[in-house]
């Protein structure tokens, strides 16, 4: 796993630590981003010296809770060191009607990236280079640990995995976990309980024959051992109006009791 160097670390913390970004966030007119299906782009704020990628500008309705789902998520993966960009809530005041208030903008960490499904067909590199991108990717196996946690449905996605490339010399690269809009309790498939039942993540038969068993394992225990009254602060302070009080019980209940579940279902399924 490769971690954000040094200064970048501390800006993440800061996230980490904050909940709303008030700076006037404004589509940046560099942007080269394409949006996704939430819809979403590149902004900037005068005087903040970095870009961030704000979402959703498609209405979430209430079992849908983009902007949260992505707060919750990076807020917990910065606390176990897993690479997931910072998030903060940004309320969207210039919003059209009919588009998005309640969202949030994540850090762009990286003047450079990539999206992984350009390397996801090894057949069209020399079997070095597959060597490197198997045992580089295998890196990354802690991070699938967090998948599993939050239900993620959407990582079998040419997008939501991206290669960051640094400015500095040597470049410092790190792969990135995006979009977390379809994990935790969506569609509130997690109600009566349902979220004890673990299903393994789709993930790109690339990340699945490049996962280094013991390195999941490591991150089941890290998961395992992480702080119940965390996570509860992580989702209590959410407002209420981003996620339903209803909902946010049912995601902490649900994180507390899974974190427990996810070392055993590795065994027996990866
Ligand atoms: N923090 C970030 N840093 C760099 N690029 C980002 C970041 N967040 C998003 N992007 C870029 O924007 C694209 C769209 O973002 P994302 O996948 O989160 O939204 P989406 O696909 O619209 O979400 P949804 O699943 O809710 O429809 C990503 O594939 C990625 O290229
Ligand atoms: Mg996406």
């Amino acid at each position: 796993m490769s971690m954000p160097p040094p200064s970048l670390a501390s800006l993440c913390l800061e996230w980490r630590q904050g909940l709303f970004s008030d700076l006037p966030w404004e589509r940046d007119p560099a942007n080269t981003l394409a949006a996704g299906e939430a819809g979403g782009y590149q902004v900037k704020a005068t005087g903040y010296p970095h870009c961030a990628y704000l979402k959703p500008v498609r209405v979430c309705d209430e079992h849908n809770p983009r902007g949260a789902n992505e707060k919750i998520v990076a807020d917990l993966a910065q606390d176990l060191g897993f690479n997931v960009p910072p998030v903060l809530l940004h309320r969207r005041l210039n919003a059209l009607l009919g588009e998005e208030i309640r969202c949030c903008v994540s850090l762009i960490m990286y003047p450079e990236q990539y999206e992984w499904g350009m390397i996801w067909d090894l057949s069209i590199f020399p079997p070095p280079v597959q060597h490197l991108i198997r045992e580089s990717l295998s890196h990354y196996s802690k991070t699938f640990a967090l998948d599993l946690l939050i239900g993620q449905t959407d990582r079998n996605n040419a997008r939501n995995v991206i290669l960051g490339v640094g400015s500095g010399q040597p470049r410092h690269t790190e792969l990135l976990f995006l979009d977390h809009s379809y994990t935790l309790n969506y569609g509130n498939r997690w109600a009566n309980n349902a979220w004890s039942n673990l299903e393994m993540v789709p993930i790109p038969p690339l990340f699945r024959e490049s996962l280094d068993k013991t390195l999941v394992l490591e991150g089941a225990d890290d998961i395992a051992q992480f702080s119940e009254e965390t996570i509860q602060q992580i989702v209590a302070r959410i407002p209420s109006d981003y996620m339903s009080d209803a909902h946010k019980a049912t995601v902490a209940t649900a994180l507390v009791g899974r974190k427990n579940l996810i070392r055993d279902f590795v065994d027996r399924n990866l």
